[in-house]
């Protein structure tokens, strides 16, 4: 895939590979599905949708997302052995663009600590993967994993290698977050001048964030000559993170004198995106986080608030609604209707089918009900979390709790199972919430630890929306859930419900941890 326009930058999503690679982040197949969707209503010209060859439920899901997802390339994500590349095309194949990404580490670090294998190893092993992936398919992308700290005459070897074999895409990763703006830019030139047939690939980017530089970096190497790069949504991902997708596309938009570059991405998607993938993922977004934090668009000096009203660009430099961000301090309530509503939501930058609609509108009578004025946050909630209830097996139907100053609280729980079971369960904890934990772990026989939990409130108001995450642990792998409810103690014991109904559903998936996915495999398969 390469564009016409020289200066036209392919926008290259892994939310769903790499960001989902970050602990806590995993998605379910329908969350991955619904966050490819938006995606692809974002305008990205690429989703990595994921590594099929981690676990049966990871090719399923890509494969779902090849079947269902129109317009953007599909590319499914393959270390160098045959096996992973037949998986990766095997998930991929039915999208009518697809595309294999293969990675092999080539930096003196991992050749001797990770891979053991000697250069000539890896320039062959190379060769080999993309040539055999090549005889599958024909957009195939190369990266050299590791790439910054690559000696570059090795480097440029190794990809011109890929690119004789039949790569179309040298990614130049900084997997781990190391290289500056300067540094970066003169690995990009290099390239460009000492490798034979560069210009028969695209050159990619992508950057992770462990010095806080990956946004740098990724436009410093778009200056040096890369037209693709590589990045997730609210810049989740491995440690510290990826490129954000929000900030990189608002850099090149904003500064489009200065870069000269162009994107296909639908800016005014960009708020809604970025909020449908903090609600799936539970990865809350900063309150002062470039282009779609609470603070972004918020000026409290009074200095500046003067400033802004003789002229928003005196301390503007983007409108929030380039960015998809249209709050208001209107506020609906039970008396509103479904017309109301549906505008409402539309405003917010989401679309949902009639039928989507109806269970909302339900959804927000029931609410309405409770709390007697519903703000743009009370309805983003209700739209994000939309098919939320029948997540696994698990459902709550009764739960009772008392709590007494100076004696343990009690919680009573009745839980039912998708197969029909009804289970009742009774424990005291240190409080409610710490009760009802205990009680839903006796009802559905799985007992986690609990490494985090957070409240929030979502909107405004003593009758406010209080959204409660849990973060577990459970055989060693980390879980989320998250849940949200006018009631804290319900939205506390719904959440731990959903972390134990996460565990239930992967409970036959046989993926390995990210540690476990390095390229043993590889080094195994050439030993
Ligand atoms: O960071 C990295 O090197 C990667 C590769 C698989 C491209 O994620
Ligand atoms: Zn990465």
């Amino acid at each position: 895939m390469a564009p016409n326009d020289p200066n036209r930058v392919i926008i290259f999503d892994t939310t769903l590979r790499d960001g989902e690679q970050s602990p806590g982040c995993s998605m379910t197949p329908p969350e991955k599905l619904r966050v490819a969707k938006a995606l692809a209503d974002l305008g990205v010209d690429v989703i990595e949708a994921g590594f099929p060859a981690a676990s049966k439920g990871d090719w399923e899901s890509v494969q779902t997302i090849a079947r269902e997802v129109t317009g953007p390339v599909i590319c499914g994500l393959a270390r160098c052995n045959r096996d992973d590349i037949e998986k990766a095309f095997g998930a991929i194949k039915d999208a009518p663009r697809h595309r294999i990404h293969l990675f092999l580490a080539t930096s003196a670090i991992h050749r001797e600590h990770k891979l053991n294998m000697a250069k000539e190893e890896i320039l062959k092993s190379a060769v080999e993967c993309v040539r055999f992936a090549k005889s599958l398919a024909d957009d195939i992308e190369f990266s050299p994993e590791d790439a910054s700290r690559t000696e570059l005459e090795f480097l440029a070897q190794v990809v011109e290698a890929a690119i004789d074999a039949g790569a179309t895409t040298i990614n130049v990763p900084d997997t781990v977050g190391y290289t500056t703006p300067q540094e970066f830019a003169e690995v990009f030139g290099y390239l460009k001048r000492h490798v034979r047939g560069i210009e028969r690939a695209v050159l990619s980017v992508h950057c992770h964030n462990d010095l806080g530089m990956a946004v740098a970096n990724s436009l410093s190497a778009a200056v040096a000559g890369a037209r693709q790069i590589e990045c997730t949504i609210n810049g989740i991902g491995e440690r510290a993170g990826n490129c954000s997708l929000e900030e990189v596309v608002m850099a090149l938009a904003t500064r489009a004198s200065f870069y000269g570059l162009s994107t296909g991405i639908h800016t005014t998607r960009l708020y809604p995106t970025s909020r449908l993938v903090s609600t799936i993922t539970g990865m809350p977004v900063p309150r002062n986080k470039a282009v779609v934090g609470e603070n972004a668009f918020a000026h409290e000096s009074g200095i500046h608030q003067h400033g802004m009203l003789k002229h928003h660009s005196t301390y503007e430099i983007m409108r929030p609604q380039d960015v998809g961000l249209s709050r208001t301090h209107l506020v609906l309530g039970k008396h509103s209707g479904r017309h109301a509503l549906r505008e409402r939501i539309r405003e917010l930058g989401f679309e949902l089918p009639e039928s989507e609609l109806a269970r909302v509108f339900e959804e927000f009578k029931t609410l309405a009900d409770k709390k007697k004025e519903l703000f743009d946050g009370d309805i983003e909630a209700l739209v994000l979390r939309a098919g939320e209830d029948g997540f696994g097996p698990w459902t709550i139907t009764q739960l009772a709790t008392t709590a007494i100053s100076g004696a343990p609280a009690s919680a009573v729980v009745r839980v039912t199972h998708s197969d029909g079971r009804s289970i009742e369960k009774g424990a005291t904890g240190d409080g409610p919430i710490d009760a009802a934990f205990k009680a839903i772990e006796a009802a559905t026989g799985t007992a986690v630890k609990l490494n985090k939990f957070e409240v929030r409130s979502v909107t405004e108001g003593e009758d406010a929306q209080g959204e409660a995450i849990v973060y577990v642990e459970h055989n060693e792998r980390s879980y989320r859930g998250s849940s949200i409810s006018t009631n804290i103690i319900e939205s506390s014991a719904r959440a731990y419900l959903e972390v134990i109904n996460r565990i239930e559903s992967s409970r036959n998936s046989t993926r390995p941890t990210h540690a476990q996915l390095s390229d043993e495999k590889l080094s195994e398969a050439n030993a």
